[in-house]
């Protein structure tokens, strides 16, 4: 089973960027930290990082062979119909992930667009969130299989 966890804009400044929000684990160190989790879940991983809306849609696009996809949209979760479509368009299981929670911070970061077409949402536990995800992903993508 394949795992497709995608990083939006910014992310790849993880470490330096805001570390009181966001933390001090670099995106290597997170990255590291999935891997090591998704050998434990005896699951194959991709993780890819962009700045570009665009190159984010393709991702998605590109996905039908994944079983689920973790994506953290960073600012675009607030502001991409265009990733929400493709998400909706994919038909793959999205579980969205935040780093920071983004109910109880500014008021422009406390909707999501990418939330009503995601499976779920966790967000608020730092780099665990992504830990988090990706257990969501498997388990969905394992409940997917059994049935089908
Ligand atoms: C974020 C929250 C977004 O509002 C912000 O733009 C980010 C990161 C998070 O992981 O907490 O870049 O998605």
């Amino acid at each position: 089973m394949k795992i497709l966890i995608i990083h939006g804009p910014n992310l790849n400044l993880l470490g330096k960027r805001e570390a009181n929000i966001y933390g001090t684990k670099t995106l290597d160190e997170i990255n590291a930290l999935l891997k090591k989790l998704a050998k434990e879940l005896k699951v194959e991983l991709d993780i890819k990082q962009s700045n570009h809306e665009g190159g984010i849609v393709d991702l998605i696009q590109n996905s039908k062979q994944y079983a689920a996809l973790v994506i953290n949209p960073a600012a675009y979760t607030h502001t991409s119909i265009a990733i929400r479509d493709a998400i909706a368009a994919v038909e793959i299981p999205a579980v969205e992930v935040h780093l920071s929670n983004i109910h109880k911070r500014e008021e422009f970061r406390q909707k999501s667009l990418i939330a009503s077409v995601a499976y779920g949402q966790i967000s608020g536990f730092g780099y665990e969130s992504y830990l988090l995800g990706l257990r969501a992903a498997v388990s969905i993508a394992n409940a997917k299989k059994s049935v089908s």
